[in-house]
């Protein structure tokens, strides 16, 4: 069975733990911390994430007694260290030290001391430090009972363009290049004559220089994801070493653009992300797809259970609105995440800060104290039903669906000029692919290209504008066995080098799809075109691909302009599979008659088989025993829901209903 902390079969429930604040009034306030986590089953807490000038507050002189005592008082209460490495935010002495350490931004000014996240990744110094205090933290507690998982850093981000970062971005290229000659082909740089005779010529990219050799903008977004994943190895270098048993991970951002998370994951032990949707206790089923869809991907970065590593249990700090959660919100919000594969529920933050910027963001202890708040009885409520929850733990979401999201899809596409400026809205339109589909409670994992295909029934891959090296040939291959492929307008236009095919798009996907595309109309906010499909009118708006097809059969024809008549929707035969090409931007109501078509013909797995009302949604876990089956209303309103062999049950206003059973009654 998969454990996240190697021995404890527990669901953990716990979060962000900062008590280096309250030092001075450890006696009672560090007491009461630990009396309110056992109040609140909280199992684990993540601490040392911002502790740096606590533990060395001046060079080479640390102090670690304090962590020592937070790290017994964990033991003695039962609670799992998730203890960090600190190098999220450094010391003011380094950087008025080492000002080397201090972030360049894209128009190469060195940043000032202050914030968090803004160190280079490349200065040696910085790394040096950091290895130090990381193998001095190892060293110290690697026997030390409290200790589970090793929190790396806090959020990786940014990018920094200092001269070291130059440097290490020119020997990326070289190593991955070989000759300017290469480079300049695939950055096309004969255009406006931008041609590379030396490698010193060639700078990261920003507003004072070169920002539109889009080659070069991607190869900077790939190093800079590649800085991370070096970076990353470096922190863990020692914890490896000392604490070979102790896994690893990092707080990812959902689909922050960045960094490729699918690239980050392979060096994680285990996936972890911070989620934050914005509520807004009405009808919240958009925001609860769209939430859905980030755990999906969180879940398939490793393909198996992950940590919701932090959320809010009631109001942030920084959302534009903080409004307060109807009951029963919150506890969905923590459902919701275990019913997509998370084997935790932790926030950011146990105990709320006197000061700073986040002094009002909801928090398990309130300013007030004490365990009489509401969000504290909530916090309890999901701490009581994941303590019910052993059984569930290392359960997996037994997916025959899978969506492609990839990064470098999105950073082609961001980049690319033309069509229509603004609205190409790749994360959205896979969004909204992915809510049809969940609407049906159908398990689906968010994969990129680069991933296995060989699992599913059906790969779901909307605007695929880039296709990288042998992902056509993967996914031929994966048709030909049997698989129901599922295309959109913007696809197969570049390479990997975000260099256009040539001889028609969808490129290397023209043959699979039995058909060429020869035009991209982009249409105006006001404008619309339709097609009719199964005796249904379907309004299309933003893109209409003009295709000719090449074995191909129609089978909704384009209603207006110039184009009407032409193919909208098509399907070809491939090998056992088919291929479908969905050539324009539909609504969801095509979206979602579409995918029940699919479903049907693909008999794709659902959490429930008969239809959830309006805005309640089912997700399905199994072990080797049991099936779990979440239902959740994301509504404000009482839902009646027939949960199958369970009976019927009325849902009410943001309530769960957790259907536990084994499998032969399924
Ligand atoms: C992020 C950070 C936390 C905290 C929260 C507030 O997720 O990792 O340190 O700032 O946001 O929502
Ligand atoms: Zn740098």
């Amino acid at each position: 069975m998969f454990m996240i902390i190697p021995n404890f079969p527990h669901m953990l429930h716990g979060g962000d733990y900062n008590p280096e604040q309250w030092i001075k009034w450890k006696d009672t306030i560090w007491k009461e911390d630990m009396r309110l986590a056992q109040a609140a089953y909280i199992n684990t807490v993540s601490v040392g994430i911002f502790s740096w000038s606590t533990l060395e507050p001046h060079e080479g002189e640390f102090h670690f007694e304090w962590l020592d005592e937070v790290l017994d008082m964990c033991a003695e209460h039962g609670i799992v260290a998730v203890l960090a490495t600190p190098s999220g935010a450094k010391p003011a002495w380094l950087a008025q030290k080492y000002p080397e350490v201090l972030r360049v931004n894209e128009r190469r000014e060195r940043n000032y001391y202050g914030g968090r996240h803004n160190h280079c990744l490349s200065s040696p110094i910085y790394r040096e430090k950091v290895s130090r205090i990381n193998t001095l933290l190892a060293e110290r507690y690697k026997k030390h009972p409290a200790l589970g998982l090793w929190h790396i850093s806090n959020e990786y981000g940014g990018e920094c363009h200092c001269p070291l970062c130059q440097e290490r971005f020119r020997q990326y290229l070289q190593h991955k290049f070989q000759t300017l000659e290469s480079i300049n082909e695939a950055w096309w740089t004969a255009f406006w004559s931008h041609t590379y005779t030396d490698w010193t010529q060639i700078e990261s990219p920003g507003p004072l220089g070169e920002n539109g050799l889009h080659g070069l903008n991607l190869e900077w977004k790939r190093f800079t994801t590649e800085q991370f994943v070096d970076f990353y190895l470096c922190e863990t270098k020692p914890l490896k070493e000392i604490t070979p048993n102790v896994p690893c991970t990092t707080n990812l951002m959902g689909t922050y653009p960045g960094i490729d998370y699918m690239r980050l994951a392979e060096v994680l032990d285990v996936a972890a992300w911070d989620s934050y949707p914005r509520w807004t206790s009405r009808d919240d089923t958009v925001l609860g797809a769209r939430t859905g869809f980030l755990h999906d991907l969180a879940r398939s970065l490793k393909k198996k259970p992950f940590l919701l590593i932090e959320s809010c249990p009631s109001a942030t700090s920084w959302q534009q609105v903080a409004k307060l959660r109807s009951p029963r919100l919150h506890v969905l919000q923590s459902m919701q995440a275990v019913a997509h594969g998370a084997d935790s529920v932790q926030y950011f933050q146990i105990r709320k800060s006197r000061g700073g910027p986040e002094k009002f963001h909801g928090a398990v202890i309130d300013h007030e104290g004490s365990e009489h708040t509401r969000v504290f009885h909530d916090v309890q409520d999901v701490g009581r039903q994941l303590s019910q929850l052993d059984s569930l733990v290392g359960a997996q979401t037994p997916a025959q669906t899978a969506l492609i999201y990839d990064w470098h899809v999105r950073w082609a596409l961001d980049d690319a000029n033309g069509f229509l400026q603004d609205k190409t809205q790749y994360e959205q339109t896979v969004i909204d692919h992915h809510r049809a589909v969940w609407n049906q409670t159908i398990p689906v994992d968010v994969i990129d290209s680069t991933r296995d295909f060989g699992t599913y029934r059906v790969l779901i891959a909307p605007m695929l504008y880039m296709i990288r090296p042998i992902v056509a040939e993967r996914i031929k291959t994966f048709v030909e066995q049997g698989g129901i492929f599922v295309a959109t307008y913007l696809t197969g236009y570049v390479d990997e080098h975000d260099l256009t095919f040539l001889g028609g798009f969808p490129g290397p996907l023209k043959e699979l799809l039995g058909l060429w595309c020869e035009e991209l109309d982009s249409l105006f906010p006001d404008m619309e075109n339709s097609f009719e499909w199964q005796k249904k009118t379907y309004k299309v708006h933003d893109f209409c691909e003009l295709v000719h097809l090449r074995g191909a059969t129609s089978l909704a024809l384009y209603e207006k302009d110039f184009y009407a008549g032409r193919p909208a929707l098509t399907v070809h035969p491939y090998g056992k599979g088919k291929a479908y090409f969905i050539a324009s931007r539909t609504g969801d109501d095509f979206l979602e008659s579409f995918y029940q078509y699919i479903a049907a013909e693909a008999s794709l797995n659902k959490a429930l088989q008969s239809p959830l009302p309006e805005g309640v949604n089912a997700q399905i876990r199994v072990t080797g025993t049991d099936t779990f089956i979440f239902v959740m209303n994301f509504t404000h309103e009482k839902k009646t829901v027939d949960g199958g062999s369970a009976g019927i049950k009325i849902l009410d206003a943001f309530e769960t209903w957790i259907i536990k059973k084994p499998h032969s009654s399924c």
